[in-house]
């Protein structure tokens, strides 16, 4: 059953410069906080109120947001969004303008969203619209009060708390400078009234921009009813104008997500030190030790311990498994498997139950059978290798000719001897044997010994006589 509201429309102002992030090249609603980026965040928590319309409004750099938001966004979000563009950033006022011609034939409620505050919980957005509607407001704003309020618009009211209008910091008196509750920009409005007064918008201040704030003035003086949210708790709804904003509102989202998975029974030691991305998802009873790193998509099963000081990128790592200070990316490890220390297990892996993959081993696009171990120093690359292989130390593939990759595959029982090198394609048939020091480019066949070294030869008494001395 849909939940959808016929009468909703969303939409997120991300059009503007964000000049104070100093990243020309990077739009700012495009920076990211535990793996997302700010309109991403932003965007979701709107998608789950199911809106008819969801307007993203972009202009600097817009074609950038426009691709990022198509690579990530859900198909189910996607139906829903309709590009809405501001061509010259001239102020929030200015932004909202542009929606005018394509909510033309739209009644009902516009929730407007300010795209630097992506903590935004859709359940605030809920109780929000709940409000403004009981109240039948013309407009609802959400605001919160902060010990230092600078930069943020302030919300004027008079001797009997009747709301008067949003002053922007630079345009404050001394007076209104002091004033705690300050505006989110987070708003609702019954559009057909915001559309009315839309075109009064002037630029007469101090940064000669068509501020939206100033439409709730222009609707409290003419006796349109504003209703006014003060949350209590700031954190969720801080904006993003500056890096070290960026750096701070990222500290509160991680402090949530390490709080969600301790509560859902995961262990995390010196949990300040461990960085989660919003999609990873954790199985009770997993340990994750200091200075680790789960990024992207990574699950985690049951059992497992990750850490110290690990980086897991689109990783899957099944029951009682153990990563001990390796880099995962893009891998499927199966349950029971030990790796590391200082293992890098690269795209495309596969390590099956019981694996063993050890220090200074590396894996790309192979697949290490069950109960199969590669314990030192290792480059396994487009290799199949069967089960219960042992990869002595010092064993590489040559899987790469300076045009194409090659394969090595390896059946069942195969045992390599220290120091080889395979040159691919090359198979080893199951339960040979490679001697130490071979180097092989010929296919070994199951059960032999496959010796590819020069016979050692031994010169009785050379030391005394032709050992240069000093
Ligand atoms: C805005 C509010 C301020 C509030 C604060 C909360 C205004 C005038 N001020 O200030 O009252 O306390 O947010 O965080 O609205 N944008 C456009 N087009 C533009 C300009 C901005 O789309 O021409 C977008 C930006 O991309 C951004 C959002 O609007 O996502 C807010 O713009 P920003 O410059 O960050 O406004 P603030 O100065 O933070
Ligand atoms: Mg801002």
């Amino acid at each position: 059953m849909t939940t959808s509201t016929p009468t909703l429309a969303i939409a997120v102002m991300a059009a503007g410069k964000g000049t104070r992030m100093k990243s020309p090249e990077l739009p700012k609603v495009m920076h990211t906080l535990a793996g997302r980026s700010m309109i991403m965040h932003v965007l979701h928590a709107a998608n789950q109120l199911h809106p008819e319309h969801l307007l993203p409004i972009i202009g600097h750099h817009g074609e950038k947001v426009q691709q990022h938001v198509n690579e990530k966004a859900p198909e189910i979000m996607l139906n829903r969004i309709q590009w809405v563009e501001q061509k010259e950033q001239k102020g929030t006022g200015h932004a909202v303008q542009q929606l005018i011609p394509h909510l033309k034939n739209f009644s009902g409620q516009l929730i407007i969203i300010n795209g630097d505050v992506p903590l935004l919980n859709a359940s605030t957005l809920t109780a929000l619209l709940k409000k403004h509607l009981e109240e039948i407001n013309a407009a609802t704003l959400l605001t919160t009060t902060l010990e230092d309020p600078t930069g943020y618009g302030r919300i004027v009211k008079n001797n009997a708390d009747r709301f008067l209008a949003i002053r922007e910091h630079n345009d404050c008196t001394p007076a209104e400078l002091r004033i705690k509750e300050v505006n989110t920009g987070i708003y609702i409005f019954n559009w057909e009234h915001l559309a009315q007064v839309l075109p009064e918008l002037q630029n007469d201040n101090a940064k000669g921009e068509y501020y939206l704030t100033d439409v709730l003035g222009i609707l409290a003086s003419q006796r349109y009813t504003i209703g006014v949210h003060c949350m209590n708790d700031p954190s969720e709804v801080q904006g993003i104008n500056s890096r070290r904003e960026l750096a701070y509102v990222e500290g509160l989202l991680q402090k949530r997500l390490r709080n969600h998975w301790m509560d859902a029974g995961v262990m995390l030691r010196n949990p300040e030190s461990i960085m989660l991305d919003c999609e990873v998802t954790l199985e009770s009873n997993v340990e994750i030790l200091p200075g680790t790193l789960l990024k992207g998509k990574t699950h985690i099963e049951t059992g497992c311990t990750i850490g110290p000081h690990s980086v897991l990128t689109d990783a899957y790592i099944g029951e009682n498994s153990v990563i001990n200070q390796s880099v995962i990316t893009q891998a499927k490890i199966h349950d029971h498997v030990h790796i590391g220390p200082f293992a890098h297990i690269r795209p495309d892996t596969e390590v099956l139950s019981k694996g063993k993959v050890g220090n200074f081993v590396e894996l790309k696009n192979t697949r290490l059978g069950v109960g199969s171990k590669a314990s030192h120093l290792s480059y396994l690359g487009d290799a199949i290798i069967g089960e219960h292989c042992n990869i002595g130390a010092g064993t590489i593939t040559c899987n790469y000719d300076g045009a194409h990759k090659h394969k090595t595959e390896m059946a069942n029982g195969v045992f390599v001897g220290s120091n080889s090198t395979l040159i691919a394609p090359i198979s080893l048939e199951e339960n040979s044997f490679v001697g130490a020091g071979s180097t092989l480019s010929e296919n070994v066949p199951a059960g032999a010994l496959a010796l590819g070294r020069s016979r050692q030869s031994n010169k009785l008494g050379w030391s005394e006589h032709k050992r240069p001395r000093k």
